[in-house]
């Protein structure tokens, strides 16, 4: 296998490369570094210009936009593009298209095309003037599973620049996306600000806008986030404004200490339904407003421990109302503090991809598009080990049905590259993240890439399962014991199909294209290693333990 563009200039790196699953330090052994060359599957790309990532996006009209248009090949390249909207203009030296969208909403389609000194390429890419952001999984960068709260405006710089220098960018990577630990004080008139590692909002957003990346933040609908610092409760419109004249595209919002004023809103709207307790939902409300407010880090450990105590005596007066009830009311508050900054976004006169960090709080996919989400996570805070990542993919079954273009569910972010996993775990969460349609964003070091890692998370026809325009989340068919087969529909009639081998041992796992009442002539591909396979009757596969293989199916075309 051809792997040297990716080796270049990476092999400089020591190789973070786990050979088992117990945590691996970053290793320089000859013997370490050669198991992690041989577990590469992808083929390098090609130096010859090819386009990647989506078809498809969607805008709304008269909004700023910005596309870098994803090209592998060899550099320098130059880009043209037909049927580019007046209003916007493509850079041919960069790809990069900006501008403002046309005021008439349609279908815009755009012929793009990029050269080298070896060859040339085109695609179509469809710019959709509508209602609706974000019709493929949001692609990116999020700061927190690397970094926590250990952030900064350099940090994130870096970050930004790793993304286009190590070729990230060019299979679609677009978002960067800041996690908690920006915010800082309230200026007098009320604007959020930047807290001191964060001085300049307005620069961190032209820095990304000038790579052609987009720009995430991170607030809470509480009053403050999980990490402690300012969220937007009562500022919704205020801080949206915000946002926006720092250029943000994207908005993580996170539920965190809403609940205790979930609490007091229980009381207050539901008082029927707690004589009993609605005073008491109260007072502690009351009492915990203060210690909340109370800006001393860290947290003088009686008062960490008593605002605990009230947050477990609310919980357990809060259980005590019927289920069904208790959804209805959980349903209802969150959809009046989410739908807040839904509304604020949508008045702040740019495109904000809206994603909700509820954990799956009060069934969030159901209402999630009525308060103007784009995704929303469907479960607790990923961490990089097989045990959790199996418990988060067991708990997406059944979602599908709430997922399309624009509205994804979101199982937490990519753990690749972290150094806990083994490359068959690796190949596994890229695999399952793909086929479930989740948002792929990288949670990983990007100045600290292995070409391993590179190798897994830029597979043009493994992403291209995820980014499909039809935009339909991925199924479990059929499980037996270990061996674990999903199936997700692409657009041309074809198929993609997942091989998942959730067990200790190798396992052989097979499967018939009838499955799917596909006809025997069907043809399949390995999305991995960018290979036909030979015709048969039956796909089989050895499946590595905690391992997954991907495949794609297309049925002959109908004879005229
Ligand atoms: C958690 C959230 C994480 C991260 C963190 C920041 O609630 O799930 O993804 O955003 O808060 O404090």
């Amino acid at each position: 296998m051809n792997f040297r563009p990716l080796l270049h200039p990476l092999l400089a790196f020591a190789l973070a490369c786990p050979l088992a699953a117990a945590p691996a330090p970053v290793s320089t052994d000859p013997t370490v570094v050669a198991a992690c060359l041989a577990a590469i599957r992808t083929p390098a790309p090609p130096a010859t210009p090819r386009i990647n990532g989506t078809r498809v996006v969607g805008a709304r009209p008269e909004k700023p936009f910005l596309y870098r248009i994803p090209t592998t090949g060899e550099r320098p390249l130059r880009w043209s593009a037909g049927g580019l909207p007046r209003g916007l203009k493509l850079d041919p030296a960069t790809g990069i298209i900006r501008g403002v969208t046309p005021a008439k909403q349609g279908t815009y389609t755009l012929r793009l095309r990029a050269s080298n000194a070896l060859g040339k390429t085109s695609a179509e890419l469809d710019l959709v003037v509508g209602d609706t952001l974000a019709l493929t999984p949001p692609m990116g960068w999020n700061n927190y599973n690397a970094f926590r709260l250990r952030i900064s405006d350099s940090l994130i710089r870096a970050q930004a620049d790793a993304m286009v220098s190590s070729g990230l960018a060019d299979h679609g990577y677009a978002y960067v996306n800041v996690d908690d630990a920006w915010e800082g004080v309230r200026a007098a008139d009320g604007t959020i600000q930047g807290n001191e590692r964060f001085p300049d909002m307005p620069g961190l957003g032209a820095h990304l806008h000038s790579h052609g990346l987009k720009f995430g933040i991170y607030s809470s609908p509480g009053f403050e986030t999980c990490g402690g610092f300012l969220g937007s409760l009562h500022y919704e419109e205020q801080d949206a404004r915000a946002f926006a004249s720092w250029g943000v595209d994207y908005l993580k919002y996170d539920w965190c200490s809403y609940i205790i004023d979930a609490g007091r809103l229980a009381a207050d709207r539901h008082a029927e339904l707690l004589p009993a307790h609605a005073d008491r939902l109260r007072s502690l409300a009351a009492e915990y407003g203060p210690m909340r407010n109370d800006r001393r880090r860290p947290r003088p450990p009686e008062m960490s421990a008593r605002m605990k105590e009230i947050e477990t005596e609310q919980k357990e007066i809060l259980s005590a109302i019927p289920g069904e009830t208790l959804a209805a009311i959980e349903r209802d508050i969150a959809i009046d503090a989410y739908g807040a900054m839904g509304r604020a976004l949508r008045a702040s006169g740019r495109d904000v991809v809206y994603s909700l960090c509820s954990y799956g709080f009060a069934r969030v996919w159901e209402w999630g598009p009525e308060v103007g989400a784009n995704l929303w996570r469907t479960t607790q805070d990923i961490t990089p080990r097989w045990a959790p990542i199996l418990s988060i993919i067991n708990r997406q079954k059944g979602l599908e049905k709430w997922a399309g273009p624009g509205r994804w569910n979101d199982p937490d972010m990519l753990e690749i590259g972290n150094g806990q996993l083994t490359p068959d775990e690796m190949h596994m969460q890229m695999t399952q993240w793909c086929i479930l349609a989740a948002p792929l964003l990288l949670g990983n070091d990007l100045t600290k890439l292995d070409p391993l890692v590179l190798s897994i998370l830029t597979n043009d026809e493994v992403i291209a399962v995820n980014q499909d325009r039809l935009g339909r989340q991925g199924w479990l068919l059929r499980q037996t014991d270990a061996a674990g087969l999903y199936v997700k529909p692409l657009s041309g009639e074809r198929w993609a199909v997942a091989f998942f081998n959730r067990g200790e041992t190798p396992l052989e796992i097979s499967f018939d294209p009838a499955e799917l009442k596909l006809p025997a002539s069907t043809a399949a591909r390995d999305l991995w290693r960018h290979r036909d396979l030979p015709a048969s009757p039956k796909i089989t596969f050895t499946v590595a333990p905690h391992g997954a293989e991907l495949v794609s199916l297309t049925s002959p075309a109908p004879s005229p």
